[in-house]
């Protein structure tokens, strides 16, 4: 059975939630490859609503098993709250939920971190979420990190907290003028925590090999999307991780020839959170429409999420950097009644028309969309289950994204239930 890696294909929030729990039927385990609770993945079934932050989408599948990949960053006390609330609405989690050891921990200063430095940043702030994301990713990188593994061990987290809270308090006085903390009640509670999270921990890396060896199928569950990446976002109003599908190998720890096919989840128009550019963002009544329409207010921190038209440049290039093998199209049903709609073909910069992703704040700042107008449908799509039974206008504007995005739609999305699916290929095949 193939391998399957399932990334957000434009600014986060496109539907992977929907799309890995409906694809977790075809899929022995599913892991998560990137991110921490900054993510909000929701899934509907049977009229139920679950968000999910750090657990693979994948969870509410009873028999299949579930990974945090190393490549994430985990809060414990928020993977711990998750799993409680899920048991607690009757999700059986049992032994089918690990963590890989080199996972690195979200540690208290790590959300305060992110508070002071987005307010020192005034007006240049990111937006983040404010859940440590980026100060945690930042100590990996400056190899001060500690990791889950280090939890388990005592005395090596008590020499590793300690030169941390060292380094920390200099900066809580020195640059934030905030109060120093102490280390032994947080050295106390992450211990608590440490003893809770243990029977969670596993090797993923190994897991995922010797199940893609023994011909079992993995599904790899991307978090935010290619333009939040902190390679190929549009740095530095991105997220701290690779969020695209290269993040997959090094953050399941896994090899590329482990892979056997990449689907982009995007949506039919475009959303994102937080501060940066943003080409085709719209504002007005069209924009509130669109918001109002797909509900989209941030499953995280309930910020009303930044609306504007589907980016052809943005999906173009999504195709490259992730070597999409296709697309899954969602949201369709949100442009049901639009008269008009518009997308995005290129951009224009200095009186140049580009059609490639520009690489500087100032060209993403400074690019204008050049529009194709498209005529809207009146018949709805939304629930609509077979490509044959759209209006003929949504079944060209499909066409039309598919042309542009040079990929190929496998599934489209015609509502939040897992059943409201066109299924026009199998995704997990090239
Ligand atoms: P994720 O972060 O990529 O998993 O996406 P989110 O869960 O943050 O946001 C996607 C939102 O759109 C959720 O509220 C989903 O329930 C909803 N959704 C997903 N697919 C569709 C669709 O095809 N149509 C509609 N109307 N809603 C959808
Ligand atoms: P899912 O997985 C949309 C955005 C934040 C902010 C930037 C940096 O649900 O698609 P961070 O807290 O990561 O340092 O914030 O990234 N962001 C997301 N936007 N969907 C997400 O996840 C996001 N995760 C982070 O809004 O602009
Ligand atoms: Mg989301």
């Amino acid at each position: 059975m193939p391998t399957l890696i399932v990334v957000g294909a434009q600014w986060g929030d496109e539907g992977k939630g929907k799309i890995v729990d409906l694809l977790t039927d075809r899929a022995d385990i599913v892991v998560r490859y990137a991110g921490g609770n900054n993510a909000g993945h929701t899934i509907i079934v049977g009229g139920e609503k679950f968000v999910l932050h750090l657990i693979p989408s994948g969870i509410l599948h009873a028999k299949k098993r579930c990974f945090l990949g190393g490549g994430m960053v985990l809060d414990p006390e928020a993977f711990l709250a998750e799993v409680e609330k899920l048991i607690a609405r009757g999700v059986k989690i049992g032994t089918r939920l690990k963590i890989a050891p080199e996972t690195h921990l979200i540690m208290p200063y790590h959300k305060t971190i992110d508070h002071e430095s987005e307010k020192l940043r005034g007006k240049r702030k990111i937006g983040t979420t404010g859940r440590g994301i980026g100060p945690a990713y930042v100590d990996k990188v400056a190899r001060i990190g500690i990791r889950v593994a280090d939890l388990m061990d005592p005395e090596v987290f008590r020499d590793k907290l300690a030169h941390n809270i060292a380094e920390k308090n200099y900066l809580y006085k020195e640059i934030y003028g905030i109060a120093p903390m102490k280390a032994a009640p947080i050295y106390k509670r992450c211990l608590a925590f440490g003893k809770l999270i243990a029977p969670f921990v596993a090797d993923v890396s190994r897991i995922a090999d010797e199940a893609g060896r023994a011909g079992r199928s993995v599904l790899f569950e991307g978090a935010q999307g290619t333009m939040l990446d902190v390679d190929h976002g549009t740095y530095p109003f991105v997220t701290s991780s690779n969020a695209v599908a290269g993040g997959a190998c090094t953050g399941g720890g896994v090899g590329p020839t482990a892979v056997d096919a990449v689907i982009g989840v995007i949506k039919a128009y475009t959303t994102r959170v937080g501060e940066g550019p943003f080409p085709t963002e719209l504002s007005g009544a069209l924009s509130e429409r669109l918001r109002e329409g797909g509900s989209e207010y941030g499953a995280t921190t309930g910020r009303p999420r930044r609306c504007g038209w589907f980016d052809g440049v943005v999906a173009r290039y999504s195709r490259r950097v992730n070597g999409l093998t296709s697309l899954a199209l969602t949201k369709l049903d949100v442009l049901d009644g639009f008269p008009e709609i518009k997308v995005c073909v290129a951009y224009r910069y200095k009186g140049a028309t580009i059609k490639e992703m520009p690489y500087g704040l100032a060209e993403w700042r400074g690019a204008t969309p050049v529009y194709r107008t498209v005529k809207g449908w009146s018949r709805p799509t939304a629930g609509v289950r077979s490509l044959a039974k759209l209006p003929r206008e949504a079944r060209d504007y499909v066409k039309l994204l598919e042309d542009i995005a040079e990929c190929r739609f496998k599934l489209v999305s015609t509502g939040a239930g897992r059943e409201d699916t066109i299924e026009v290929g199998d995704p997990y095949r090239r």
